[in-house]
């Protein structure tokens, strides 16, 4: 019968025998996915595999640190790097409002980082991808009005460009046999039940523009919901729970002094695919907890608001 195992084996097989003594390259974002293809690809052929991190400049609190933790450290990974080119992304981004506009520069930018540092590893013939089998069915069939209305960003285009042989080892799974996987080859919790992050990551949570100082704000903001969201064991319960921040500035007073900052908005959402959503009624005193910590510890925040709009008419994300 089949099992996990008899997977692991038979894909690890394979892939050996595809690769052979060149050298395979993966973008690794943190995500499940990209995760588990890193995981199984190291199991199968060792340090032929080149991971490569980037460093957006619009990763969450610890991200980077998390990941390097876990793909360095723990699994092992000799070759994998991260490539920083947070100064890159946030001057392409300075001046510019349109949400849209913000993905294509962030995925434009994404690609040219990747393929400058693909092109510098050596004997690299393969990419290997985290492609799904609902993205699969998705690509063949008629894009719904979800998919027009956001430009989701990857790395599509990648391989051709690269002339590379694309390697996806998740094409006939689904999102639980993937967990199921990590799980299988010992990747931590944290990773396997990660919350789903978008590729612009906190830039499309900043509305308008994107500028240090909000991203800064932001990063503490948001760690604070998801510490508090963890803390109350809620986390594993919800689709997605995040700060959102708002260039709006208000008056508000502390102790006897005026003060004019600007705006958190908290967003939690329950849903089953991200197509439909509904807001999370999260007890009135985990919004406290997490307002009054914001407003304490967040320099720059002096008023923090929460979310109740549902998918449909609002979008997950407020970009
Ligand atoms: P919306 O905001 O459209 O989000 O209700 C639905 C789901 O998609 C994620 N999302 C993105 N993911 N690139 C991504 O990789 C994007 O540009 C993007 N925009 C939204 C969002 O986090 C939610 O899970």
């Amino acid at each position: 019968s089949w099992t996990m195992e008899n997977f692991i084996e038979y894909e690890i097989k394979k892939i050996r025998e595809i690769v052979g003594d060149k050298n395979v390259i993966c973008a690794l974002s943190g995500g499940v996915d990209s995760s588990v293809v890193a995981a199984l690809l190291h199991k199968a052929i060792g340090d032929q595999l080149y991971p490569i991190f980037v460093d957006t400049g619009l990763l969450r609190k610890g991200e980077r640190e998390s990941v390097e933790k876990t793909f360095r450290e723990k699994f092992q990974m000799k070759n994998f790097r991260t490539v920083d080119a947070s100064s890159l992304f946030l001057e392409r981004l300075k001046g510019v409002t349109d949400p849209e506009k913000k993905r294509k520069i962030i995925g434009h930018t994404f690609i040219e980082v990747f393929e400058k540092a693909a092109k510098e590893i050596p004997n690299a013939h393969f990419l290997a991808q985290g492609t799904l089998y609902p993205d699969v069915i998705e690509s063949v069939s008629v894009k719904g009005p979800s998919a027009t209305i956001k430009s989701h960003h990857n790395v599509g285009g990648l391989p051709e460009r690269l002339n590379f042989k694309l390697i996806e080892p998740l094409r006939e799974l689904f999102k639980d046999e993937v967990r199921e996987l990590g799980k299988e080859l010992g990747l931590p919790e944290e990773i396997i039940k990660r919350q789903p992050f978008p590729g612009p990551g906190l830039a499309i949570r900043i509305v308008g523009e994107v500028k240090p100082e909000y991203i800064k704000i932001l990063r503490e903001a948001d760690a604070i919901v998801l510490e508090e969201i963890k803390k109350a064991g809620l986390y594993d319960k919800i689709w997605q729970s995040f700060a959102v921040f708002l260039p709006v500035q208000t008056v508000g007073v502390m102790g006897d002094v005026r003060t004019y900052d600007y705006v958190i908005a908290i967003r939690a959402v329950e849903s089953v695919d991200g197509m439909t959503a509904d807001w999370v009624k999260l007890p009135y005193e985990l919004l406290e907890r997490i307002s009054n910590r914001i407003i304490n510890e967040v320099e720059g925040v002096n008023r923090v608001v929460y979310d109740i709009t549902s998918k449909p008419p609002g979008t997950i994300e407020w970009e």
